[in-house]
C-alpha cells in the first residue's frame, strides 16, 4: 500500500478541487494506495500540516472554486532549505510520492527538489494557459468565460455612452485569456505581450471604427503588455513581477490620441474565483485521475498533460521550459475583427 500526498501551490485556479477529488476517488477505487492532503501548499509540506483524504472528504467539491487544501506562495527553496525542509513531512507521513498541482513556479520548484530525491507527479494548473508541454490548462476556460461575460456587459454600457472601454485581463506574460476572451466578445482591439502594437495604430483603428458610425469600442488589454512608462514592480515568492493596472496607463494615452472618452475596467481576481466551467471540471477530473494512476504505478518526475484530446504523461522538465505564448495564426484571426 503506497501513500500519495497531494498539494495545491501558488495562485488558486478554478478546478483545483476537481483535481483533488479526481486523485482521491481514483486512488480509492484502485484500492492499492491511500491519499493524504497537504495543507497550504509547500508551506504545509514544510510545516508537516496534513489531513487524510477519502471518498467522503471530497464529496460535494467538484464545482467549488478555491481549494479545500488551501494554498500559499511559500516556497521551500526561497523560504526553506530546499529538499531538507520537506523531507521530514515526507518521512513522518510515509509519503511515497507527492502530487503537486501547480503553475510554472511550483512545477519548477518541484523539479529542483526532484533533483535531490523528491518523488513527484505534477499536475499543471493556471488560468494563464501558458505552461509548456500541455495544450490547455484547467481554469483557463473559466477565466475566459468570466472575461467574455464582462466584455458583453461592458459593450452595452460603452455603446450607451459612446465610450471606449479598456478591459484588462490576467495572463501574466502571455495573452491567452485576452486573445480568447477578445475573440469571443468581439473586441475592437486586443493588446497582448507576444505581439506589441503601437498605441498610435490602436488609435487609428478606433478612429476608423468611430468614423464608420460606431462611436464606442472595447479594447482588451492583457495585464502583461509593456506599459507606456516602465515602472519597477514588486515580485512574488517565485520571482514573478506582480502585474495589474497597465490599462490605467494606456487609457489616457489613447484618449489623448483619439479624443474619445476612455474608461478602464480591471477584472483582476474575479477571473479566478467561483465555480469552474464544465470543460474545466472534466479536464481537472481527468488530470487528477491520471495523476493518481501514475503515482500508484511508481512513475516519478512526470506531469500529466492534455495532448489533443488525450491525457498523457510528459517529463516534468518539459513543462518547466519557456511559457507557451499565443501563436501568430490565432492572433491574426483575432486581428481580422479589429475596428
Ligand atoms: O498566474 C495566475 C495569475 O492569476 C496571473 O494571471 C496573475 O498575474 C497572478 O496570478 C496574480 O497573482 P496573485 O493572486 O498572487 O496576485
Amino acid at each position: 500500500m503506497s501513500i500519495i500526498g497531494v498539494l495545491t501551490a501558488g495562485g488558486d485556479c478554478p478546478g483545483l478541487n476537481a483535481v483533488i477529488r479526481g486523485v482521491t476517488a481514483r486512488t480509492v477505487e484502485r484500492g492499492d494506495s491511500e491519499v493524504v492532503g497537504i495543507l497550504n501548499g509547500w508551506e504545509g509540506l514544510m510545516e508537516g500540516r496534513t489531513v487524510p483524504l477519502n471518498r467522503d472528504a471530497v464529496r460535494g467539491i467538484l464545482g467549488r472554486g478555491g481549494t479545500i487544501l488551501g494554498t500559499s506562495r511559500k516556497d521551500p527553496i526561497v523560504h526553506g532549505d530546499g529538499y531538507q525542509s520537506v523531507k521530514r513531512t515526507l518521512e513522518a507521513n510515509d509519503l511515497d510520492v507527492v502530487v503537486v498541482i501547480g503553475g510554472d513556479g511550483s512545477l519548477r520548484t518541484a523539479l529542483r527538489l526532484a533533483d535531490d530525491g523528491f518523488p513527484v507527479v505534477g499536475v499543471p494548473k493556471t488560468i494563464d494557459n501558458d505552461i509548456a508541454a500541455t495544450d490547455f490548462t484547467f481554469g483557463f476556460d473559466t477565466a475566459v468565460q468570466i472575461a467574455t461575460d464582462a466584455i458583453d456587459r461592458l459593450t452595452t454600457t460603452a455603446e450607451a455612452h459612446n465610450r471606449v472601454i479598456l478591459v484588462e485581463v490576467m495572463g501574466r506574460t502571455r495573452g491567452w485569456i485576452a486573445t480568447y476572451a477578445g475573440l469571443a466578445g468581439g473586441a475592437d482591439a486586443i493588446l497582448i505581450p507576444e505581439y506589441p502594437v503601437p498605441l498610435e495604430d490602436v488609435a487609428r483603428v478606433l478612429r476608423r471604427r468611430h468614423r464608420h458610425g460606431h462611436a464606442y469600442s472595447i479594447v482588451v488589454v492583457a495585464e502583461g503588455v509593456e506599459p507606456p512608462v516602465k515602472t519597477k514592480r514588486p515580485k512574488d515568492a517565485f520571482g514573478f513581477e506582480r502585474l495589474g493596472g497597465v490599462a490605467y496607463q494606456i487609457a489616457p494615452v489613447l484618449e489623448e490620441l483619439t479624443g474619445f472618452e476612455t474608461r478602464v475596467t480591471v477584472l483582476g481576481h474575479l477571473q479566478r474565483g467561483g465555480t469552474p466551467t464544465a470543460f474545466d471540471r472534466v479536464l481537472a477530473t481527468r488530470l487528477g485521475a491520471a495523476a493518481a494512476d501514475l503515482a500508484a504505478e511508481g512513475q516519478r518526475n512526470v506531469m500529466v498533460s492534455l495532448r489533443g484530446a488525450q491525457i498523457a504523461a510528459v517529463p516534468l522538465a518539459d513543462a518547466c521550459g519557456e511559457p507557451r505564448g499565443v501563436d501568430r495564426e490565432l492572433y491574426e484571426v483575432a486581428r481580422t475583427f479589429f475596428g
